[in-house]
C-alpha cells in the first residue's frame, strides 16, 4: 500500500473519509462532503449508532452528489483526549474497513482539531503510520487465495494544509514500520525455512543499511565457552549460531573496532531466538506445539530494531546480541540433569530442557556485556508461559534492577500503546534457582515461573549494568486483529525501543 500527502482538494473518486468529533459533530471537511450530498451524511448518521466517539466509523455508499464510491467518516471521539496511539489506531481502523469494502483506493481529509495538541501533519503521519502498520500481511506461502480475500487497498492519500511537514514527519516513521514488517515477517516464516543459519542470513541482510554484522558458529562458541547456548542446540540438525549486529550513529563515533576507546558505549539489545522450541527431552505436548516457531520473537525484535535505527539513521551507538539454536529431541540432545558451564563460568544444572531460553541469553549476556561494556542492556524473550498467566495479553513483563531504566521503557511503552508491566525481583524470589548439584538450577518450583526466570538471567548480569528483560510470551503473536496489528506476528517491542533510543538516547 502507498502511503501519500497531498494539499486538500476534491477527490473525484475511490474513497473519501473525514472526521466527525464526539457528539456527531462534523469537522469542516465532513459538514462539506455533507453539504455537497445534500445533508446525506447527517441523515445517515441519524439512523445509525455512530456519535463520532473513537473508534466508531461510518461507511456511506456512493452517496448522491459527490464523485467518490464512498463516504468513510471516522469518529475522533474529544480532541483534547487524542492520543498519539489512538490516532495510529483511527488509522489502522480505516483501513481495515476499506480492504474489507474492496476499496482500491482512498483519501483523509484531515481539519485542524481544536483546542492544542500536536499539529495536523503530525496528526496526519501518525494516521499514516497506523494505516500503515494495519496494511501488513504474510501471504507468501498463499498460492491459491481467492480475489475476494485479498486487501485491496493500493493507495491511501492524506490530505492536509501542511503536506509536506506531514511527509517530513512520516519519513523516519517509515522507516520504522519497515523495522515491524521485517520482525514481523521473521516470526511468522515457518520452522522448516526459517533455523538458525536461514535467520542469521536474514540478520546479514542489514549490513546494506550500514549495519556491521558478525555471526558465530558452534566451533566460535566453543572457543569462548558457551556451553549453556550450546547444550540447548546440541541436538538439532541445525547449526546453532550467535548473531551480533553493530550500529555506529553516535556523533564523533570513530570507525574502528568496537569496544575501542574515544566511543560512546552502545545501548545492548539481546534476544532469544529459538527458532523452534519441541521443549528437547522435556517435549511439549503435541496440541499448540506450532506456535513454538515465533519462540525466536525476541530475536526478531532485535532485528526488527536494529533495521529501524540504522534505517533512520539514529544517532545512536547500539549492538544486538541474538543467539539462535533449535531445541530438538534427539540422541544427542542434551538430558534433564546434565550439568553445563556457561561463558561465565557459573556451572548450571538443566532440570527441565524446556526452560531453554534462559539457558540461550545467559550466554548471549554475557558475551553482550564481555565484547561491548554497554551502557545499559535490554533483553527480549518469549521466555515463559507463566508471564501470560500473570498478565494474559495486554502487557508484557518488564524486570530490571534500575529504577530509571524502567521507567524510561514504560514510558516509551505507553506512549506506542506497547504496554510493559513491571514485575518484582528479589533474593527470595532468587533462592528458588539454587541447586544441589551446581551453581544454580535452570526451573524454580511451580510458583513465580516468569520471576524465577528473570531471576536466573540477573545471575549473568554484572552488578553494575543497567538491566531489563522484557518476558514478551504475551504480546509477540495475536490471535485476533487489532488496532495496528492484524492477527499474527505483531513486532511489540520494536516501536517500543525505537521509541526509548529516540526520547533518552539521541
Ligand atoms: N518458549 C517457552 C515459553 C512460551 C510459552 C512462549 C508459551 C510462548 C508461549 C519456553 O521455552 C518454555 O517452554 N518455558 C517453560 C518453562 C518451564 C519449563 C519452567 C514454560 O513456560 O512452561
Ligand atoms: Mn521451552
Ligand atoms: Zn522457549
Amino acid at each position: 500500500m502507498k502511503i501519500a500527502f497531498a494539499p486538500l482538494g476534491s477527490p473525484q473518486s475511490g474513497a473519501i473519509a473525514a472526521g466527525v468529533l464526539a457528539d456527531s459533530k462534523l469537522t469542516a471537511n465532513a459538514a462539506a462532503l455533507d453539504k455537497a450530498c445534500g445533508g446525506a451524511l447527517s441523515r445517515a448518521i441519524e439512523a445509525s449508532r455512530f456519535k463520532g466517539k473513537l473508534g466508531q466509523f461510518l461507511e456511506v455508499v456512493a452517496p448522491p452528489g459527490l464523485p467518490n464510491s464512498r463516504v468513510v467518516l471516522c469518529g475522533l471521539g474529544k480532541p483534547a483526549e487524542l492520543k498519539d496511539s489512538d490516532v495510529e489506531g483511527i488509522g489502522g481502523g480505516l483501513v481495515a474497513l476499506l480492504n474489507k469494502a474492496g476499496e482500491k483506493e482512498a483519501t483523509v481529509l484531515l481539519d485542524k482539531l481544536p483546542g492544542k495538541g500536536p499539529s495536523t501533519a503530525q496528526r496526519a503521519a501518525q494516521a499514516a503510520l497506523g494505516a500503515l502498520l494495519r496494511s501488513y500481511r504474510f501471504d507468501k506461502y498463499k498460492t491459491k487465495e481467492k480475489e475476494e480475500a485479498k486487501p485491496t487497498l493500493a493507495r491511501l492519500t492524506w490530505m492536509l494544509d501542511d503536506p509536506k511537514a506531514a511527509a517530513k514527519a512520516f519519513a523516519p516513521m517509515q522507516r520504522v514500520a519497515e523495522g515491524v514488517f521485517f520482525t514481523r515477517d521473521l516470526v511468522s516464516e515457518p520452522p522448516n525455512i526459517l533455523f538458525p543459519k536461514s535467520l542469521a542470513a536474514q540478520a546479514r541482510t542489514l549490513s546494506k543499511l550500514g549495519v556491521r554484522v558478525t555471526v558465530l558458529g558452534v566451533a566460535q562458541m566453543k572457543k569462548l565457552g558457551m556451553g549453556a547456548l550450546l547444550g540447548v542446540g546440541q541436538g538439532s540438525a541445525q547449526e546453532s549460531q550467535l548473531v551480533v549486529m553493530e550500529w555506529i550513529g553516535a556523533p564523533g563515533a570513530g570507525k574502528s573496532g568496537a569496544g575501542k576507546t574515544g566511543r560512546k558505549a552502545p545501548l545492548a539489545f539481546v534476544g532469544k531466538g529459538v527458532t523452534f522450541d519441541t521443549g528437547g527431552i522435556s517435549i511439549k505436548p503435541a496440541a499448540g506445539m506450532e506456535d513454538m516457531k515465533w519462540d525466536m520473537g525476541g530475536a526478531g525484535v532485535v532485528i526488527g530494531l536494529m533495521r529501524a535505527l540504522a534505517g533512520r539513521k539514529a544517532k545512536v551507538n547500539a549492538v544486538g546480541v541474538c543467539g539462535l539454536v533449535e531445541n530438538m529431541p534427539s540422541g544427542t540432545a542434551q538430558r534433564p540433569g546434565d550439568i553445563v558451564t556457561s561463558m561465565s563460568g557459573q556451572t548450571i544444572e538443566v532440570l527441565n530442557t524446556d526452560a531453554e531460553g534462559r539457558l540461550v541469553l545467559a550466554d548471549a549476556l554475557w558475551y553482550a556485556q564481555e565484547k561491548f561494556k554497554p551502557q545499559m542492556i535490554v533483553d527480549l524473550a518469549t521466555l515463559t508461559g507463566a508471564i501470560i498467566i500473570s498478565l494474559g495479553h495486554e502487557h508484557a513483563g518488564l524486570f530490571s534492577n534500575d529504577d530509571t531504566l524502567s521507567k524510561r521503557l514504560t514510558a516509551a511503552g505507553q506512549a506506542v500503546d506497547e504496554k510493559l508491566w513491571r514485575m518484582p525481583l528479589g533474593e527470595a524470589y532468587d533462592k528458588l534457582i539454587d541447586s544441589d548439584a551446581a551453581d544454580m538450577k535452570n526451573i524454580g518450583n511451580r510458583t513465580a515461573g516468569a520471576i524465577s526466570a528473570a531471576q536466573f538471567l540477573q545471575r549473568f548480569i554484572k552488578d553494575k549494568t543497567p538491566w531489563a528483560h522484557l518476558d514478551i510470551a504475551g504480546v509477540t503473536w495475536s490471535s485476533k486483529d487489532h488496532g495496528t496489528a492484524a492477527k499474527g506476528g505483531t513486532g511489540f517491542g520494536v516501536r517500543l525501543l525505537d521509541r526509548l533510543v529516540a526520547d533518552y538516547y539521541e
